[in-house]
């Protein structure tokens, strides 16, 4: 079983993020690869047995810019067999917090993919959340093995 994370990111939190999550998924012995969204095709998913998604959210409640044009390509995708789960960091000052979250998470379903995991959203500086993100991999993945 294998497992992708890819993420988008502006300021570098999701990227963080991603790393932190990697860790918890490898602790449950589930080898993973750590995608940039830039570097990566919707048709690259079909690769991997499990799929996290993660964006962080700007405007009034859009995607992380380069996630943009991935998130619309992946309309009527078939993931249907695969595992997925979404992630994020936000601010909650924002009415749309981890909007991004939701909409990914929404996505995989549509694409037939079931979720494995309550969406992670992080309020604020992603550091703080290591240890909370490491987990939510870990436990993501362990329901797997
Ligand atoms: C102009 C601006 C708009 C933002 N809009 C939202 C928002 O609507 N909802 C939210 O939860 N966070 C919002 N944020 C917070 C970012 O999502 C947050 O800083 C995040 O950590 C950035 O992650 P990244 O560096 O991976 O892109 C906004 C931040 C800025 C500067």
């Amino acid at each position: 079983m294998q497992a992708i994370i890819i993420y988008g990111t502006s300021t570098g939190s999701t990227e963080l993020l991603a790393g932190y999550i990697s860790d918890g998924i490898k602790q449950a012995g589930i080898d993973v690869v750590i995608r940039n969204v830039i570097d990566t095709d919707v048709d690259d998913m079909q690769d991997y047995d499990i799929i996290f998604l993660g964006s962080s959210t700007w405007g009034e409640g859009d995607m992380q810019d380069d996630f943009i044009e991935f998130y619309d390509a992946m309309a009527g995708l078939d993931l249907s067999g695969k595992k997925g789960a979404a992630f994020g960091p936000g601010d909650s000052s924002y009415d749309m917090f981890c909007e991004a979250v939701n909409l990914l998470e929404e996505r995989l379903k549509d694409c037939g993919a079931a979720i494995i995991a309550p969406g992670l959203r992080i309020d604020g500086d992603v550091v703080e959340a290591e240890e909370a993100a490491i987990e939510w991999g870990r436990q993501a993945a362990t329901a797997l093995v």
